[in-house]
């Protein structure tokens, strides 16, 4: 869910009143209720942590548009799904350069213990200058060494997990022995970026640790799927790429001495619907006019992932090599769309988008995609919308599901073995 609880269609035809109701959780409750009715492994949250300046070197942009601010924490609404729901798994984004370990270590053990084995993380290193800046630093830390300290990161939140065994809790009436002391150790991680002694002080989370999930684009991001990661997000726009992606992070994770297999690989699409093919194709028809003329979206956009102030080009001068402290896998793709920022917005896809007609027809052509990809699956983004929300889960997985290629209903209480079981 992209800009999860943040504004939604406050001024788009089947927004509803999102403009006013935005900072209640019922949207995001409901859209968990009708991913589970459609049987979906999970529910991805996205965040960021700073109000956009980047276009046009001032807030005016995004704040006039609601674009990524006002957002609210997510992470609230993750009791309140798991109560909802009862197999979803519900999957936060956490910054691994701004969280604590040990208290992100603990506020994740509670909420999977809460929702019995159906919380995961989304790591991601924070990309923005200015969410740096809003915890205190000058400049954000540079790229590679965020993925350096990620990876520590995750090594020091595994082992928390890991500091209580399974069978700590005896609760031994006779004994008076509630917890086993002899099954519960400190530690003692002193590392380059980060120290804990540890143990921590609730219990093991089931499975011992919840599903980690990553969404990194570069070949450092990767790297650090590869060594951790039970599955990761990946948002191009072709098959080709799909295919080199798959391929790239299956020996990555390898050549890290794990089963590929062990890491799922899901590739970020934008199914367009119709009650006809005809009536879908129009609509894409719509929405790339709407695009072409406004490409200042897809352009402040873009600077928010980047730290790049798009609105400082000409539009239709040839754009060349740019380099940012940012999403550089982002910036990578994006600048790859064209030659100059017009041609770049126009073309500009949020992730695989060729997929249009009716449920059945997206259905068949996901199908198709997934037969020559190989494996895993796929996310969905989109603006949401209470109408986007059925036609995703009441119109495409359905249809998905009549085809056999999709599960009717969960097998695992735990959210890591229903992913795994695809
Ligand atoms: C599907 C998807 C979801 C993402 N969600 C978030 C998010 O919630 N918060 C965030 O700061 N970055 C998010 N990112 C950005 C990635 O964490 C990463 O920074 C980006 O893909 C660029 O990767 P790189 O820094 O390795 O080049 C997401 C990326 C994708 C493809």
């Amino acid at each position: 869910m992209n800009n999860t609880y943040g504004v939604h269609g406050w001024n788009q035809p089947w927004g509803g009143a999102d403009g006013y109701d935005w900072t209640q959780p019922d949207l995001h409750i409901e859209m968990a209720k009708a991913l589970e009715r459609a049987r979906f492994d999970f529910l991805l949250m996205e965040d960021s942590l700073f109000v956009p300046d980047n276009y046009g070197g001032s807030m005016g942009f995004y704040l006039a548009r609601a674009l990524r601010a006002p957002k609210n924490d997510p992470v609230p609404l993750v009791p309140l799904i798991a109560q909802a729901t009862t197999h979803l798994g519900i999957v936060p984004t956490i910054s691994t350069s701004f969280y604590p370990p040990y208290l992100l270590a603990r506020l994740i053990a509670t909420l999977y213990l809460m929702s019995t084995g159906r919380v995961g993380c989304n790591f991601v290193t924070s990309t923005a200058e200015r969410a740096a800046q809003n915890f205190g630093l000058d400049a954000h830390i540079e790229h590679d060494l965020r993925y350096e300290m990620a990876d520590e990161f995750v090594e020091v939140v595994t082992k928390l997990w890991a500091s209580w065994d399974e069978d700590a809790i005896v609760m031994d009436r006779e004994t008076g022995m509630f917890v086993d002391p002899a099954k519960v150790r400190p530690i003692d991680f002193k590392g380059r970026f980060f120290a804990s002694r540890g143990p921590l002080n609730t219990a093991r989370p089931p499975q011992g640790r919840p599903v980690l999930v990553q969404a990194g684009g570069s070949p450092q991001g990767q790297d650090f799927a590869s060594r951790h990661m039970d599955a990761v997000l990946c948002a191009v726009s072709t098959i080709e790429e799909m295919k080199v992606f798959r391929t790239d992070l299956r020996q990555r994770v390898a050549a890290a001495g794990r089963d590929p297999d062990a890491c799922k690989v899901f590739f970020v699409i934008l199914p367009t619907v119709g009650e006809t093919d005809a009536e879908a194709k129009d609509r894409v028809r719509r929405r790339q006019a709407q695009r072409e003329a406004a490409p200042e979206l897809s352009l402040a956009q873009m600077a928010s992932l980047t730290d790049i102030d798009f609105a400082a080009f000409d539009l239709d001068a040839p754009i060349g090599e740019l380099t940012t402290n940012g999403q550089q896998g982002t910036l990578k793709r994006f600048l790859k769309q064209g030659r100059t920022l017009r041609e770049i917005a126009h073309n500009y896809r949020y992730g695989y988008e060729d997929l249009v007609g009716t449920p059945e027809t997206v259905a068949a052509q996901m199908a198709e995609l997934m037969e020559e990809l190989g494996g895993d699956g796929f996310v969905f983004t989109g603006s949401v919308t209470r109408r986007y929300i059925a036609e995703v889960t009441d119109g495409i997985a359905p249809a998905l599901q009549r085809r056999g290629l999709v599960r009717t209903a969960y097998e695992h209480p735990h959210f890591r073995d229903n992913l795994m079981a695809f």
